[in-house]
């Protein structure tokens, strides 16, 4: 077991109608004018933006309204976002929908309280000093970026996809009715769903560290997601496995399911970013494209894991050779994929690379991660390429 920090300091307010404690939470934490930041529209269409505007009218709490966050959020809205927020004297940020939402808020936030320009967070060139105060009303469970300290921007030009991750963007509270997912498309449910359990299978592959108390909180929160967005599939409207789905997005990525590893694996998602950065995919999708080649590719580096993962969360049985239960286990995952009409390879997402993206994904890829990266099994950018050609 490796030493750890756990740092979660979003007050959690969970429930029905509790967004109409919007304003009590901004005046709890010294908003004085906010920033409402919402993304294509939902919130407009669904009443929830109206919603929190009488609210803040109603408690005298003055505010500007950005919305346009679109999935994979862009550079050049947080441009202007900062911009208007120096302009106005905006003091804090509340963003309303999901993590596009939410992670672009949240670079606003650092591009008004640092100087100089904001992607050189995202492109690791400098690290963030401050960020103004942030809060959010979830309307996605997915991300985690309620809880989390990661954001993911990316940048028009070269359309390169990157995350940068500081305690200062940890949102001071998170208000979560499971009600206000029930508008969401069937397909973005799923998606939540995929990316919520791949938070937690990140810091579930590793190779660093071990604490049995983790693996349990993620086994048990593993099978919580995946048989609750079975019946999401069927019940799209029940309030009970929306609930479990929520909570378990933000635990699945709040840190919780990795104290005493080594801080996990992580390639699948790194090699998820090339696919939003270039084609612009729904990010849970991406993930269940690319997870399963990814899992083929690695599973021998890291046989103990994918043995207990297909056992303890896949439940499939324990006979045979270690090798035969951990490819049952990945067999599982896929079928499980497909069960909630997830694609489980490139073509299935709607993506067909030629070469040369393929090595370019590859490429921008190793960039990225500073060479090679992965703790499931350390990979570099010829096996980054073999991953992405495999998945096809
Ligand atoms: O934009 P609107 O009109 O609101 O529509 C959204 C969008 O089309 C829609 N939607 C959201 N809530 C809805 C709804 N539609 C109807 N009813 C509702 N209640 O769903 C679509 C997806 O929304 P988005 O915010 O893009 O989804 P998600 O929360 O999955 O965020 C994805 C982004 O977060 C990044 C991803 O890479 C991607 O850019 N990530 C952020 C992380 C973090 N900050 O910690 C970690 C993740 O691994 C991830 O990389
Ligand atoms: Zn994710």
């Amino acid at each position: 077991m490796f030493d750890f920090k756990y740092y979660t300091p979003t007050k959690v307010v969970f429930g029905k109608n509790t967004e109409s404690k919007v304003a009590d939470l901004i005046n709890e934490f010294g908003g004085k004018k906010v920033l409402i930041h919402y993304g294509g529209g939902s919130v407009v269409r669904s009443g929830l933006l109206k919603r929190v505007t009488d609210t803040l009218d109603a408690a005298g709490i003055s505010y500007v309204v950005l919305g346009g966050a679109v999935p994979n959020p862009h550079l050049g809205l947080v441009y202007e976002g900062i911009e208007i927020c120096k302009k106005e004297n905006i003091d804090f940020l509340l963003a309303v929908g999901g993590g596009s939402a939410i992670d672009s808020a949240k670079a606003i936030g650092y591009g008004v309280a640092n100087e100089g320009d904001v992607w050189d967070f995202y492109d690791y060139k400098r690290k963030a000093k401050a960020c103004l105060p942030l809060g959010v009303i979830l309307t996605i469970a997915a991300t985690g970026s309620e809880m989390s300290d990661s954001s993911v921007i990316t940048k028009e030009e070269g359309l390169v996809k990157r995350g940068y991750s500081s305690d200062y963007s940890r949102p001071r509270f998170a208000i979560m009715n499971p009600e206000l997912t029930m508008t969401l498309p069937d397909y973005q449910t799923a998606c939540g769903c995929t990316d919520i359990m791949m938070h937690t299978m990140e810091r579930y592959f590793t190779n660093g560290g071990n604490m049995d108390l983790t693996d349990s909180l993620a086994e048990g929160l593993l099978r919580t997601v995946k048989d609750n967005a079975v019946i999401l599939r069927d019940d799209p409207k029940n309030y009970d496995a929306r609930a479990e789905v929520m909570w378990a997005g933000s635990l699945a990525h709040n840190g919780l399911t990795g104290c005493g590893n080594d801080g996990g694996d992580w390639m699948t998602h790194k090699l998820e970013h090339e696919l939003g950065g270039l084609y612009d995919v729904a990010h849970g999708a991406g993930l269940a494209a690319i997870w399963g080649t990814w899992a083929r590719y690695v599973y021998k580096n890291c046989l103990t894991r994918f043995k207990k993962y297909a056992i303890n969360v896949m439940g499939v049985s324990a006979e045979g050779t270690d090798e035969e239960i951990a490819i049952r286990g990945i067999e599982a995952m896929e079928d499980f994929y497909r069960s909630i009409n997830m694609p489980t390879n490139l073509r299935e997402l709607g993506v067909n690379p030629t070469e040369e993206e393929l090595k370019l994904m590859a490429h921008k890829c190793a960039v990225g991660v500073g060479g090679a990266m992965g703790s499931a099994r350390l990979l570099n950018e010829e096996d980054m390429y073999n991953i992405f050609k495999a998945s096809v």
